[in-house]
């Protein structure tokens, strides 16, 4: 079975309860139900994690080489700001992809920079939930060569 990780992070254990103006009332749990069933659907392999610390998101980016076939990131506040997460990414010779809950270029000038996007295949921002369900579609398609 082909397996995916799937990689949160800072203070996106908080949505739900934070600025739900601009990321709704979904849970953060209710996310990663979402994501365990269109990845059973598919007949894929999800690990959903999230983490607040930068080091972390670049340790678990580098088990993707030897231990999964893809990887799907939404690297939260480090998108705007991390070269070292940038870096991980370009290590991994696996389909990647970069996802957002928000349509990060209708927002503040800051947001409108992704530095970590120039190191994935692609890049889903602005559907909410369903960032994260055509993620795991679109990584599957990369995976079966469609
Ligand atoms: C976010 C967008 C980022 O700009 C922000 O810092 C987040 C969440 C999103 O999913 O829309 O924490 O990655």
């Amino acid at each position: 079975m082909k397996k995916v990780l799937i990689i949160n992070g800072p203070n996106l254990n908080l949505i739900g309860e934070r600025e739900k103006d601009i990321y709704g009332s979904i849970s953060f749990e209710e996310i990663k139900k979402e994501c365990l069933k269109e990845s059973n659907r598919l007949g894929i392999e999800t690990d959903f994690r999230q983490t607040n610390n930068e080091g972390e998101i670049i340790n678990w980016i580098h088990e993707v080489n030897s231990d999964y076939d893809g990887l799907i990131i939404n690297p939260a506040g480090y998108t705007h700001t991390s070269i070292a997460i940038l870096d991980s990414l370009r290590s991994i010779n696996k389909p990647k992809i970069e996802i957002h809950l928000s349509n990060i270029y209708n927002r503040e000038e800051y947001r409108k920079k992704s530095i970590t996007s120039e190191g994935v295949n692609g890049l889903i921002s602005g559907f909410g939930v369903n960032s994260y369900t055509l993620a795991i579609q679109a990584i599957n398609n990369l995976l079966s060569n469609k």
